[in-house]
């Protein structure tokens, strides 16, 4: 659904009110309160599952200031050719959103997310041709496809950088002359909010750091600063997506789940002599069946679905758990899934949707001290290499 704009700045004038001011007031007393009712109705019945309440205004409607960060979201290669996975993406993605909110600006979010062919892989749906390991040959989609951008805007205004809605503002913003336009670099959040220079601008194009957006928020791992829970991007999926969830999450009744993160982790590489080395060690061999099975049988009892979700593209490498649970992946709601899942970062988004419904929940690393884990290697380890351990 989209939202036109008007643009109206700080320098035009408002003509005057055509209706009689009663009248006037009258419809906008009721509109007010069919639109809150309608908007209460329609939070309570879609987002109490999401823990997370998003407030019920439109913010866009409201303030009319514009933050730019760049065209992607972080582009390492020259040409952005290589991305990372949509964790990393969506950290910067929550630094961002995080400064609009600060500054109180819309921020002008990229129109497309790039893919990571890593992560990128088919086979989850369609798990009877493992062997051919087919890609989703696309190394973009439209962020529309993946988020609901009106839901985000409800909590941080966000407008699309394509021509629909990016390119008036910015020729706009260009006849309105240089003084409306603050090109800056290395410029602190504060001194964007409180100096004149920055905070009366039209926009702010903000060169970000191009390696990873979230550098940006450096202090983010101080709970104080954190203005957008972890929780804000997961709960924002395209409505789409959310449906999907909503369908197979009916159809699971009651469950538990495991995130079990095999390939793209299990990287390992020679030292100079030659020994196998890991960032983690234990990964391996506890994203096994077997391991599982012993670790999660204290959490989990005997003869409960459970869900899995796991980037492994063996056929039939979890059976041996369903001796004691009731198995179910993405592939088992294919007839769902299949219609309306173009990437492997939409499946996830769905997935983690699922995930998020369990009754118990199993994360293949811990990352606060109340998550259960399959493993206990760190998971933010990128320089100890170690030997891996495959024995018990
Ligand atoms: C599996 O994929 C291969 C290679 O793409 C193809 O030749 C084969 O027919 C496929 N098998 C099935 C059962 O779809
Ligand atoms: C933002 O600034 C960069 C350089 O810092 C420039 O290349 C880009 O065109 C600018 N974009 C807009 C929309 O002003
Ligand atoms: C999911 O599919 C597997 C076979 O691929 C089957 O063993 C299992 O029972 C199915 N689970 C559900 C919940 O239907």
């Amino acid at each position: 659904m989209a939202i036109p704009y008007r643009i109206t700045g700080g320098h035009s004038r408002r003509s005057p009110l055509p209706l009689p001011t009663a009248r006037a007031i009258l419809a906008a007393v009721i509109t007010g309160a069919v639109l809150s009712i309608l908007c209460i109705l329609s939070f309570t019945h879609s987002f109490s599952y999401l823990g997370f309440q998003p407030r019920s205004v439109d913010k866009r409607e409201s303030s009319r200031k514009y933050l730019y960060w760049g065209a992607r979201i972080d582009c390492p290669g020259k040409h952005c050719s290589s991305c990372a996975g949509l964790g990393h993406q969506e950290s910067s993605l929550r630094c961002a959103l995080e400064e609009a909110l600060f500054l109180d600006r819309i921020f002008v979010m990229p129109s497309r997310m790039c893919l990571s062919s890593v992560h990128n892989t088919k086979g989850i749906i369609d798990s009877s041709n493992a062997t051919s390991n087919p890609r989703w040959e696309t190394s973009y989609c439209a962020m529309e496809s993946l988020y609901d951008i009106d839901l985000i805007s409800k909590t941080v205004p966000v407008v699309l950088d394509n021509p629909r809605s990016w390119y008036g503002i910015v020729s706009r913003s260009t006849k309105l002359g240089e003084g409306d336009v603050a090109h800056v670099q290395g410029v602190s959040r504060d001194e964007l909010k409180f100096n004149p220079l920055y905070s009366d601008a039209l926009l702010v194009n903000r060169t970000a750091s191009p390696l990873a957006w979230f550098m940006e928020c450096k202090d983010r791992t101080k709970r104080t600063s954190v203005m957008l829970p972890y929780t804000f991007l997961p709960t924002m999926p395209a409505r789409k997506l959310r449906v999907a969830a909503r369908k197979i999450k009916e159809i699971l009744g009651e469950y538990d789940a495991i995130h079990v993160r095999r390939g793209d982790l299990l990287k390992n590489r020679k030292d100079r002599f030659g020994v196998e080395r890991s960032l983690h060690p234990h990964l391996d061999r506890d994203t096994r069946p077997e391991f599982i099975k012993r670790r999660i049988a204290k959490w989990i009892p005997k003869g409960r679905t459970l869900f899995i979700a796991s980037n492994e593209r063996t056929p039939g490498f979890f059976s041996p758990l369903s001796d004691r649970y009731k198995l179910a992946y993405s592939s088992n709601f294919s007839s769902i899934l299949e219609p309306i899942i173009e990437n492997n970062y939409q499946l996830f988004m769905v997935e983690r949707l699922i995930m998020q419904g369990a009754k118990t929940f199993v994360k293949t690393m811990k990352e606060l001290d109340s998550d259960l884990a399959l493993c206990d290697d760190p998971k933010k380890n990128t320089k100890v290499w170690e030997v891996p351990v495959y024995t018990r």
